[in-house]
């Protein structure tokens, strides 16, 4: 994990000093959702919205059915090359709960939350009690934001998530989103 964040310090110093502009444009273009531990929860909804010919949105929602206290994320960012995905940047597997008692502590993975922090109600530390709706509603990050801390070559690019819940695989969600100019 300490290498992945001297990799991306890299990336972020380059930016600052101007010697990567990127600019540029993105359209979400494939979401799944699978859940596994259906005693947990539910989702209600996982999918991408039009908003105009170029730009669109993705809306999550889901019901738990029981009390959580304990919740890991795996997740992964790959890119699309010669026809099968590849692993790009970041592998990271960490505690939620942790993360929400502080998360200056978890740099990149609190970055790529910053994007999606106003979008959902997925906000604080455990526990997240029974019968809450977790939502992500009409999430599109601003393009300039994004490209600015993540100056990525125009392509396609996959995050992979899987979710355990007491140790135990409990969602999978994978989604790609295409950077153009
Ligand atoms: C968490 O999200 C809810 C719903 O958007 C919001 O009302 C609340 O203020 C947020 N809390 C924090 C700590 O950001
Ligand atoms: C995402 O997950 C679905 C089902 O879990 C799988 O069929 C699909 O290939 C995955 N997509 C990517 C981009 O890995």
């Amino acid at each position: 994990m300490l290498k992945v964040q001297v990799a991306y310090f890299c990336i972020f110093c380059f930016n600052n000093f101007g010697v990567t502009p990127v600019h540029g444009s993105y359209k979400f273009n494939s979401l799944n959702c699978e859940v596994f531990a259906k005693e947990l929860g539910k989702l209600k909804l996982c999918q991408i919205k039009a908003i105009d010919r170029s730009h669109n949105m993705i809306n999550i929602e889901a019901i738990l059915y029981k009390t959580i206290t304990e919740v890991e994320i795996h997740f992964k960012i790959v890119k699309r090359e010669s026809g099968g995905w590849h692993p790009f940047l970041y592998d990271i597997r960490m505690d939620v709960c942790q993360f929400f008692k502080n998360r200056r502590r978890f740099f990149i993975s609190n970055l790529i939350y910053s994007f999606i922090k106003p979008y959902t109600n997925v906000n604080h530390t455990c526990p997240y009690m029974e019968g809450t709706q977790l939502r992500l509603w009409n999430w599109s990050p601003d393009e300039d934001a994004v490209l600015a801390k993540f100056p990525v070559d125009h392509g396609t690019y996959g995050l992979h998530t899987t979710w355990y819940v007491n140790k135990a695989m409990a969602l999978k969600m994978n989604g790609s989103v295409m950077f153009f100019k």
